[in-house]
């Protein structure tokens, strides 16, 4: 028998997924292993959320396999109850989108929501979400209905939920993407936290800035829906060429006004940037 540690979490095989015929992931095939830190770039529309939904269960591919702790990852394996509940207990996906993730009437409701309705038992459920709202400094929202929050405490309630769930695989959609300063950091530090744990922890984001703090290995997306790249952080940032080709960073112009010299720096995307003159 396999050494339970040796059987992948994820094992992706020659997926495809279209969106009726808009293709969305072209031929992936992608391992994951237990205690990982993938972050997958890409640029806008090459497969990141689609990808993330995936390995969550929520689609299904139209071509190609999936397995999730060994075993097959299909809808009909996902129709047995225990098997979908043992499931979400142990995955958790962030939403880019919190619209489409928030549902409960008020905050309380929502981050305790997937907790309590997968089984945990009351009293541990009711300190995470406690924890949770008071890392994401959310706990004055409490009573709040989510529907009519700003973006970014949309974003952290979202967030507390899975947080309160404390999955051992995190899926995180753009995590830092509408975030203040302060709740970036705490997030940072959660997700350090949760390195420390051994947890699984896949990221896709723009952030190019907070790749290496959140991941050890990128997966890179071009713009064709194909994986184009696969490797260690470090290696796969400074590879500038690939960066420019898949749309992740871009060559930037500027006329320097005591010079009026004209410029091309490379930019990271959304960064703040400092330039050498
Ligand atoms: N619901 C949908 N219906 C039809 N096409 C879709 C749908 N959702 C996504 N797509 C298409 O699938 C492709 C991949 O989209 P996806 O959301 O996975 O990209 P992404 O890499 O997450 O982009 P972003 O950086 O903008 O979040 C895009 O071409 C997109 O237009
Ligand atoms: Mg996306």
């Amino acid at each position: 028998m396999m050494d339970q540690n040796d059987t992948p979490i994820f094992e992706l095989d020659h997926i495809t997924y279209a969106y009726n015929n808009q293709i969305a992931l072209n031929d992936v095939s992608l391992t994951v292993r237990a205690g990982e830190r993938i972050a997958i770039l890409g640029a806008n529309g090459s497969g990141k959320s689609t990808l993330l939904k995936i390995l969550d269960a929520l689609y299904f591919a139209t071509r190609g396999t999936a397995r999730a702790f060994g075993e097959p990852l299909t809808e009909d394996a996902l129709q047995d109850e225990a098997r979908a509940f043992a499931f979400r207990r142990r995955v958790g996906l962030v939403f880019q989108d919190p619209d489409v993730q928030l549902f409960s009437p008020t905050v309380w409701d929502e981050v305790t929501f997937a907790p309590l309705h997968l089984g945990l038992a009351q009293n541990e459920v009711i300190e995470r979400a406690e924890w949770a709202m008071d890392l994401l400094n959310i706990t004055k929202l409490r009573d709040r209905a989510p529907h009519r929050l700003s973006g970014g405490e949309k974003k952290k309630v979202a967030l507390a939920s899975v947080l309160a769930l404390r999955p051992e695989v995190w899926l995180l959609d753009e995590p830092t993407a509408s975030l203040d300063p302060r709740s970036t950091s705490r997030l940072l530090d959660f997700i350090d936290e949760l390195t420390r744990e051994g947890k699984t922890i896949i990221t896709a984001t723009h952030d190019l800035d907070i790749v290496e703090e959140i991941a050890d290995r990128v997966v890179m997306f071009c713009e064709d829906h194909a994986i184009t790249g696969d490797g260690g952080a470090r290696a796969m940032l400074s590879n500038r060429e690939r960066l420019i080709e898949c749309n992740l960073i871009h060559a930037h112009r500027h006329r320097h006004d005591a010079t009026g010299e004209e410029h091309i720096h490379h930019h990271l995307h959304a960064a703040p940037h400092e330039h050498e003159h």
